[in-house]
C-alpha cells in the first residue's frame, strides 16, 4: 500500500475516532468537546467519504443556536473537566450547554460544496439548514457589523485567538477583578506553543464580562472592552454570503436580505486596507486604529472574491521565507513566533482558504505551491494541530481533526470532482 493511501486511511481514523456520533471533537484532552469551524471543518472531511455522517455534524452544530441567531464557538454536550473554561464560566444562553461567543463563519461555503458532492441526497438536508445559517448570518450583520467593518467581541471568537492583531486591543484592557483560575491547555501542550498568561487573563476577563451582562448583544455593542476588526472574518461572512445566497436562489428563496449584506460587506472591506503597511490589517473600533498585522488573515480577500494583486506582492515575500504553507504572522515581523498557536505557526485550514481563493481568482500556481507545502507538512509530520513554517515539525495537539479533513478534502491532491475546487 503506498504512503498516500496509507495517510488517506489515517486521516479517515482520526475522524472516526474523534467522532462522538453526531459530531466531533478537534482532538482529545486538548479540545474534548464540540468547536463551531471545527466542525464544519469535519463535516467537510466527512463529506469525502460519508455524506449523511457530514450533514449530522452540521445539524448538530445548529441544534446549539441561540434563539437570537448566534451559533456558539464551543457546545458543550458533555461534562469534561479536562477542559477551561467550562459551562458554568460561560453560562450561554442556548439549548445545550456553551460558550457565548460565536466562530468564523465558513459553515455556508463548506456546506455548498458537501452539497455538490452528491446534490440528490443533499437537498432535503440544505432545505432544512437554510434559514438556520440565513439567521445566523442575520444575527452577525447585526451585532457583528459596525461603521462598514466585521469584528469580534473575542479573541476567541476569530478562532485566531493569540494573533498579533489584538495585542495593542489587549492591552488596553486591565484584567482586575479576575476570579482565579487554572487554565488547562498547559497541561496538554508545551506552553511555548499556547498563549501567554497575560493574554489568558484577558480572556478570561472578557469572558467575565460578557457573563456578567448574560450575553446582552445591545449592551455588550455599546460597553465592550474589545472589538476588533478581522479581516478573515470579514472576507469569511462575505463569501459565506454568497454562497447562501446562491442556496437561496436554487431553493427559490427571496436573496434580497442576502444581497443587501453583500454590498455592505462589499463597501466595507476597503476599510480594512492600512495603506502604512500596504496591506489588510486588523482595525480596533474602540480605539480607532490599525493592528499593523499582516498576518493568514490578511491573505483571505481572495477567498472573499476580491482579486487584490497587491497582497500577492507580500504573499511572494512571505512564501519565501517557509516551506510548509502560510505563517500565521510575518515572518518578518519582529513578534513573528514559529511555534506560538497563532503567532508564526502554519494552519491547515488557513491554507486551504487561501488556496481557494487562490485558485478561484486564477493565481492556480500559487495555490498548487500552497497545497504542495500543507501537503508536505502533513506527510513529514502527521495531522498535528499546526506546523512550525520553516522546518515543518508539528506542534498544538496532535491527530487532529481539521487537518485530516484538510488532507482527504483538499491537501492530499486528487483530481477530480472532490479536489475541494468545485
Ligand atoms: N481556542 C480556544 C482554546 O484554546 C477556545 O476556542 O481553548
Amino acid at each position: 500500500m503506498s504512503l498516500k493511501n496509507n495517510m488517506n486511511l489515517d486521516a479517515k481514523k482520526i475522524l472516526l475516532n474523534n467522532d462522538k456520533g453526531n459530531y466531533t471533537i478537534p482532538t482529545s484532552g486538548l479540545y474534548p468537546f464540540q468547536w463551531n469551524w471545527d466542525s464544519a471543518f469535519a463535516a467537510y472531511g466527512f463529506a469525502q467519504f460519508n455524506i449523511p455522517r457530514a450533514w449530522t455534524e452540521l445539524e448538530t452544530l445548529f441544534s446549539a443556536q441561540w434563539l437570537n441567531g448566534m451559533v456558539p464557538h464551543i457546545i458543550y454536550h458533555q461534562i469534561d473537566e479536562g477542559y477551561f473554561p467550562g459551562p458554568n464560566i460561560w453560562r450561554g444562553n442556548g439549548p445545550i450547554p456553551s460558550s457565548g461567543i460565536t466562530q468564523p463563519p465558513v459553515v455556508a461555503s463548506l456546506m455548498i460544496k458537501i452539497w455538490k458532492i452528491d446534490t440528490n441526497f443533499g437537498n432535503e438536508r440544505i432545505k432544512e439548514l437554510f434559514p438556520k445559517v440565513l439567521k445566523w448570518h442575520r444575527w452577525f450583520m447585526k451585532w457583528r457589523f459596525e461603521e462598514g467593518f466585521v469584528y469580534i467581541s473575542h479573541p476567541w471568537e476569530a478562532g485566531r485567538d493569540n494573533a498579533p492583531d489584538w495585542d495593542k486591543a489587549l492591552a488596553k484592557i486591565n484584567p482586575s477583578g479576575l476570579a482565579p483560575y487554572k487554565r488547562r491547555d498547559t497541561d496538554h501542550v508545551n506552553p511555548l506553543m499556547r498563549p501567554t498568561q497575560s493574554d489568558y487573563d484577558r480572556y478570561i476577563w472578557l469572558v467575565q464580562q460578557g457573563r456578567d451582562c448574560k450575553w446582552n448583544e445591545d449592551w455588550l455593542k455599546n460597553n465592550s472592552s474589545f472589538k476588533v476588526a478581522d479581516p478573515a472574518m470579514h472576507f469569511i461572512l462575505l463569501r459565506a454570503n454568497r454562497d447562501l445566497r446562491l442556496i437561496g436562489l436554487n431553493l427559490g428563496e427571496d436573496i434580497s436580505e442576502i444581497d443587501s449584506w453583500i454590498s455592505a460587506l462589499e463597501k466595507g472591506f476597503c476599510k480594512l486596507w492600512n495603506y502604512s503597511l500596504a496591506s489588510y490589517d486588523s482595525f480596533d473600533l474602540i480605539n480607532k486604529s490599525f493592528a499593523g498585522s499582516i498576518s493568514s488573515a490578511s491573505f483571505m480577500c481572495w477567498y472573499g472574491g476580491v482579486y487584490d494583486k497587491r497582497m500577492l506582492l507580500h504573499y511572494d515575500r512571505i512564501m519565501k521565507k517557509v516551506k510548509y504553507g502560510m505563517p500565521s504572522y510575518d515572518p518578518e515581523s519582529e513578534k513573528f513566533d514559529r511555534k506560538r498557536y497563532w503567532r508564526g505557526p502554519s494552519w491547515a485550514i488557513m491554507n486551504m482558504l487561501i488556496g481557494f481563493g487562490l485558485q478561484e481568482v486564477g493565481e492556480v500556481e500559487r495555490a498548487n505551491l500552497l497545497r504542495a507545502q500543507t501537503k508536505l507538512a502533513i506527510l513529514e509530520n502527521g495531522f498535528a494541530e499546526y506546523f512550525d513554517p520553516i522546518d515543518g515539525s508539528p506542534a498544538g495537539g496532535n491527530t487532529f481533526t481539521w487537518t485530516a479533513a484538510v488532507w482527504l478534502g483538499w491537501a492530499k491532491g486528487l483530481g477530480g470532482k472532490r479536489n475541494g475546487f468545485n
